[in-house]
């Protein structure tokens, strides 16, 4: 508020520095001498001062007092207000820019401007405050029309799947948009920052990107400096009400079911779990699946490997787990299959049932490799996100292999050289940090128990994938193309697989007989050929005496049909119904609780 005459007042409150140094160069040398000056310093909300005795320690102007001396200045108000005034003053008041603009910087000082004599009830020592003032209203003006800065780059080069954009300075994992021409079914393209040489950055793009031009502009998708290192990152719907939807690895529906209905979301990537604060496994996860209760029993957050050819029945085993388990959540990723099989997989073999409790990520092999291994992600995060709350995950991904495959794309792509089987190492990195996301969560907590298949070309066990595989999961299920061929399903080779977890899940009884079944198994599949011709007589070996003769239950009990479920107990009991008191020479020593 400004008093009218002979005093001014003056509040001090809320100026930015540059007004305060404007109000200290006005007001300052005036305030001290009431013979010069008719203003008078007031901080806001204490008593004034009418000498304004410390007005230069004081000496700042509020935007009031300021606007209220250009009003005085220019006599656009009040009844005391100026006859008239200097055309500049004029128009800097009215906001004219061109006017504003050119006096302050021109003026040289109070003499040298006698454009801006000074109103008679205006402080003759401050012609210009106004202009200023009036200039400043007027930048704050503009300023508030103005969007933020960002800055952006241009793209320079577009070979195969990789983009190459200068200018910007990005993190690798960065989001970005590229700017399409006019007409395009999309406005911009998505693309992630997946490396860089020198000052270029490679990009891959996450959406159709037909129609790019060179030099096209690129933005950050946070163009702001940010604190926290994932407020940047990309988030993707999580929650309950995704339960029995399809959605693609962006988080859309695939399913036609209308919007989702998500409480929260959630960025792909999570802090690494310390090892020692993981819940140990412990407590064993009924798969529904016979062969794997009794034989590989599997605990909850442990994570398994299901190693097989094309066509073996690894679909149709994940559907049946997922059918049948006890599990109170299961996430579903199918990564890389075709596109077929995809809906094959949900109608027919998961079923409604299995759908109900199930989120399903669908990233076909026709989608860009960034997007399949964006399912994979997404997948683990949907997951993270149920065993965050207290929740038993059961994470099906089919396939990691292909996982593998679309990060052999990119990184190919961008100029890794590759290494074995044209897999480049960052693939075997890759491999290993997503899986170690799943399994249980800190004591008390909920778990994921993940089961990853792994093709294995021309059922080659030394694929260097399932090589990788094999030491980074905590057991592995292998299928036969020969047991699938002699209509065995499913066709789990009990041999080859193994549960690491199973001895500290199981009692030494259970053990025992795990191992005694093996025995029999081993020793008649290595003496089929012998028997079948009727070149073994009996009474040679005690243990193929009884594999013979329990031959017919032991295939009956292995194999199970598409819609048969047995649960834990029923597969125990079945497996000591089956042996008795036969025991093999194993020394077990856990007593896991049964679920
Ligand atoms: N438990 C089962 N009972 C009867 N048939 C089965 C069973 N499991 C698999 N099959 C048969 O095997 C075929 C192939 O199974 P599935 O699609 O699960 O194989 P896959 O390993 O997933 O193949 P791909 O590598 O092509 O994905 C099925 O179409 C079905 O005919
Ligand atoms: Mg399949």
């Amino acid at each position: 508020m400004v008093s009218a005459n002979p005093h001014q007042t003056i509040h001090t409150g809320g100026l930015t520095p540059l007004e305060q140094e404007l109000a200290l160069a006005s007001f300052g040398p005036g305030a001290h001498d009431p013979a010069q000056t008719r203003g008078v310093l007031v901080d806001d909300g204490a008593q004034a001062s009418p000498r304004g005795a410390d007005a230069a320690a004081q000496a700042a102007a509020t935007l009031d007092a300021v606007e209220t001396a250009i009003a005085n200045a220019t006599g656009t108000t009040g009844a005391t207000g100026v006859a008239s005034a200097q055309s500049d003053s004029v128009d800097a008041a009215r906001g004219d820019p061109s006017a504003s603009q050119s006096n302050p910087l021109h003026h040289g000082g109070d003499q040298a401007a006698p454009a801006y004599a000074p109103p008679p009830r205006y402080d003759p020592r401050n012609p210009h405050l106004g202009v200023w003032n009036a200039h400043l209203a007027s930048v704050r003006a503009r300023n508030a029309l103005a969007l933020p800065l960002r800055g952006c780059g241009r793209l320079t080069r577009a070979a195969g799947l990789v983009l190459e954009a200068v200018g910007l300075r990005l993190a690798v994992g960065a989001e970005v948009m590229i700017e399409l021409p006019p007409g395009s079914p999309l406005p911009m393209a998505e693309a992630e920052v997946v490396g860089f040489a020198g000052d270029k950055l490679f990009l891959m793009p996450t959406t159709e990107v037909a129609g790019l031009l060179p030099g096209s502009r690129v933005w950050p998708l946070e163009s702001a400096p940010i604190a926290d290192p994932m407020a940047g990152a990309k988030r993707l719907p999580v929650g309950w009400g995704l339960l029995g939807r399809v959605l693609d690895a962006s988080g859309r529906p695939l399913d036609g079911l209308g919007a989702l209905d998500t409480e929260a979301d959630a960025p792909l990537t999570a802090p690494v779990i310390n090892p020692l604060n993981r819940e140990p496994i412990h407590e064993v996860l009924d798969v529904g699946v016979r062969a794997i209760n009794a034989l590989l029993t599997v605990g909850r957050g442990q994570r398994m490997g299901l190693f097989a050819g094309s066509g073996v029945g690894k679909s149709v085993l994940l559907g049946t787990m997922a059918r049948a388990t006890s599990a109170e959540v299961i996430v579903i990723g199918l990564i890389g299959e075709r596109g077929r099989e995809v809906k094959e997989f949900i109608e027919q073999i998961l079923g409604e049932d299995g759908l109900a409790r199930s989120v399903v990520v669908a990233a076909p092999a026709d989608v860009s490799p960034l997007l399949r291994m964006q399912a994979a992600a997404y997948t683990t995060t949907l997951a993270e996100y149920f065993r965050d709350q207290g929740k038993h995950v059961l994470l099906l991904m089919d396939s990691l292999t292909r996982y593998a495959m679309a990060q052999r794309e990119i990184a190919l792509a961008i100029g890794e050289p590759p290494a074995t089987k044209g897999y480049p190492p960052s693939v075997f990195a890759k491999l290993p940090a997503l899986v170690e996301r799943t399994g249980n969560g800190p004591q008390g907590g909920g778990s994921i128990t993940a089961f990853y298949t792994v093709l294995t070309e021309g059922d080659d066990q030394q694929d260097p994938i399932a090589d990788s595989a094999r030491a980074i999961l905590d057991g592995h299920i292998v299928l036969s193309r020969t047991l699938a061929e002699a209509g065995h399903y499913p066709a789990i080779d009990i041999e080859a697989s193994i549960s690491r977890a199973m001895t500290a899940l199981v009692d030494d009884q259970h053990l025992n007989r795990t191992r005694a079944f093996k025995q029999m198994l081993s020793r008649y599949q290595r003496n089929r050929d012998l028997i079948n011709v009727g070149a073994y007589v009996s009474g040679r070996d005690a243990v193929l005496d009884r594999a013979i003769a329990l031959y017919p239950r032991i295939e009956a009990f292995l194999q199970q049909g598409f819609r048969e479920t047995a649960n834990y107990d029923q597969s125990v009991d079945m497996l000591g119904a089956l042996l008795g008191n036969i025991s093999g020479n194993a020394q077990g020593n856990g007593s896991g609780a049964r679920t």
